[in-house]
């Protein structure tokens, strides 16, 4: 019997994430699956296919709201027997960085030069196709040509394709992998031990950092987390207490218009920006937790607190957290404390 494929191209990340989930939610035609690509800068084909021959017109109608962000909407048959085929092609080899993350289906495909990393994803998030992922593939490769990391955790590992990087290029670290999700953790496991790095590799269930192995006095020097912004921002100050100074924070699962927030909570937070990288829509951040230096000046006397505030704002500009603190008596003076590398700036992205 034939499946029924309905393919759309769309522009944008935004209309073809709106497509895809109208198409799933669409009782009838009811798809069995709804997949979504990047084909181009920002072009994406969603492809949808069907048991039953679909109606046009009604998918139409379903997606009318969305129209200006769609290509036209094309309907083929495709034969049964080419449909493990065709599912597979759909998740063709990718490679991020030094990595190339494949299914079981492309073991013998994958050349010798990059280090290869297999995975079997089940219903976890994590086969690299996604630029989340593939965007903390690259940081993890940028940050370990020329830095060792001891202690990692990859908080939110999905099928674990973050983690077994990680233990693939640093070979001596101690790898934690955490998902609040025990289907993820069990695959992640499987994984771990495909690729190799089960005993590098520790899974543990837990949400956030809340589990002995992940608490204070433990430190960490690099955690990587695709997780979604809400989440990253509630996570900042444990991230902060979990990374010893000095420690890296790669954060995925940002949209770039998103990407300011969570910045911005960080470097409040306690962290400094290194680097962030863009594509398809999303952004990662990667952060160093700073020790913030502060330093405690005086200012003359008779100077009120709004003046103050006015002469050390450029000062914010360049960096700086000032806390302008009010006359203690018996003194008149004012004081202000100087914190730096705290402050976030969307200019610099130093
Ligand atoms: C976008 S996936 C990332 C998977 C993989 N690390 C990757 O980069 O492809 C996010 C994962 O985080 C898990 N997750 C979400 N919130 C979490 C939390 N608070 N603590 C632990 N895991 C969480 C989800 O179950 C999911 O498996």
């Amino acid at each position: 019997m034939p499946l029924f494929k309905l393919s759309i191209s769309t522009f944008g990340l935004e209309a073809g994430g709106a497509a895809s989930d109208l198409l799933t939610e669409l009782a009838e035609p009811r798809a069995l699956a709804v997949t979504l690509f990047e084909d181009g800068p920002a072009s994406f084909l969603i492809e949808a296919y069907y048991e039953t021959e679909p109606s046009l017109e009604a998918a139409a109608d379903a997606l009318s709201a969305l129209r200006a962000g769609l290509g036209e909407a094309m309907l083929e048959a495709v034969p049964e027997q080419n449909w493990v085929a065709l599912s597979q092609a759909a998740l063709p080899p990718i490679a991020a960085g030094r990595f190339v993350v494949h299914g079981g289906h492309d073991r013998a495909r994958v050349g010798a030069r990059r280090i290869a990393i297999e995975i079997e994803a089940g219903e976890a998030f994590g086969t690299g196709h996604n630029a989340t992922t593939a965007l903390c593939l690259e940081a993890i490769d940028r940050l370990t040509r020329h830095r060792c990391f001891a202690r990692v955790v990859d908080l939110g590992c999905g099928t674990g394709v973050l983690a077994i990087a990680a233990a693939r290029v640093l070979p001596g670290a101690r790898v934690l992998a955490v998902d609040n999700d025990p289907l993820a953790t069990a695959i992640a496991r499987t994984n771990a031990r495909l690729n190799g790095v089960g005993r590098h590799v520790r899974v543990i269930d837990a949400s956030g950092f809340a589990h002995p192995l992940l608490r204070p006095p433990r430190a960490f020097d690099l955690v990587l987390a695709n997780l979604l912004p809400g989440p990253l921002v509630e996570l900042a100050p444990a991230m902060r207490r979990a990374l010893r100074p000095g420690g890296v924070a790669v954060l995925s699962g940002v949209l770039d218009h998103q990407a300011r927030e969570v910045g911005a909570s960080y470097c409040a937070a306690g962290f400094r920006l290194l680097a962030r990288s863009r594509r398809a829509g999303w952004t990662v951040l990667t952060l160093v937790r700073v020790t913030p230096h502060s330093t405690r000046h005086s200012w003359p006397e008779r100077t009120c607190a709004a003046c103050a505030r006015k002469l050390l704002k450029p000062l914010a500009a360049l960096g700086y957290t000032v806390d302008i603190k009010p006359p203690a008596p018996p003194t008149s003076q004012l004081s202000f404390w100087l914190r730096q590398g705290v402050g976030f700036r969307d200019d610099g992205w130093a």
